[in-house]
């Protein structure tokens, strides 16, 4: 059985006194729940939140790492550098990086093998632009994306990833893909994964549904039988708003 999870990308908001605010309001009201949750916070936050969620059962997701162990990477962030400060889970390959910040299936993969090693839970992020949707090939791009993605990823790996399937056109838009729609893509990555590993790896992946995720629409979400959570953009901001859809 698969536990539903819940996280939420705060993206480029909140200072760290917005952040321990936010953390004391919103643990008082988790406490209790048997839905997993986790925050994917700025780099700068995520001390003060593991801190802050310490005993709480709350995760701490970065949104973004480095593939390489160490170097002259000017600005970067390594898996050790999250893992050394108690981070659970790190954001890989968000479609606001592959399209802001040059990351690509390569990249992704490399990240996914360093988080792995340094013990960080990737949520690995998926999905097609309304172009690719509208000429048919959504199905392809997501398969593409995993194939090229998960390249040399052992199925013990595999297993214990998170992938978010957040379609380009739903993020940020208030147009959310319809729960069949979302659906029907989470089950085409399950498939997908039964076919790289195994069906036993495949069932037990987490895949979330991202894209304009708020209260009024996640229980239609989190209701259908292959979703089994959610990544939750601006309606995780406010601890009210993100604690009613973990309690869709
Ligand atoms: P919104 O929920 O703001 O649409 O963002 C979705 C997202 O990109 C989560 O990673």
């Amino acid at each position: 059985m698969r536990i539903p999870f819940i996280a939420g990308n705060w993206k480029m908001y909140k200072t760290t006194a917005e952040a321990k605010a936010f953390a004391e309001e919103f643990k008082k009201l988790y406490s209790g729940t048997d839905v997993k949750t986790a925050i994917c916070a700025p780099f700068t936050q995520l001390q003060a939140l593991v801190e802050a969620f310490k005993g709480t059962g709350i995760g701490v997701g970065a949104q973004n790492m480095h593939f390489e162990e160490q170097g002259a990477f000017t600005g970067e962030i390594s898996a050790a550098m999250l893992s050394e400060i108690g981070v659970d889970y790190c954001i890989i390959g968000h479609s606001e990086r592959r399209q802001y910040f040059a990351e690509t299936d390569e990249t992704v993969n490399k990240k996914l093998k360093k988080a792995f090693e340094a013990g960080i839970i990737p949520i690995m992020c998926v999905g097609e632009t309304l172009e690719q949707r509208d000429a048919k090939k959504a199905f392809e791009v997501v398969g593409t994306q995993l194939n090229r993605g998960l390249e040399g990823i052992a199925p013990q790996q595999a297993q214990t990833l998170v992938i978010a399937y957040e379609p380009v056109w739903a993020i940020g838009t208030g147009r959310t893909a319809t729960p069949e729609q979302a659906n029907e893509m989470c089950a085409f990555i399950r498939k997908t994964l039964e076919e790289l590993y195994s069906e036993d790896a495949a069932d037990a992946v987490i895949i979330q549904y991202g894209g304009s995720v708020k209260p009024a629409n996640a229980t239609d979400i989190m209701n259908m039988d292959e979703i089994d959570g959610a990544l939750v953009g601006g309606a995780s901001l406010k601890p009210q708003d993100f604690m009613a859809i973990i309690d869709f």
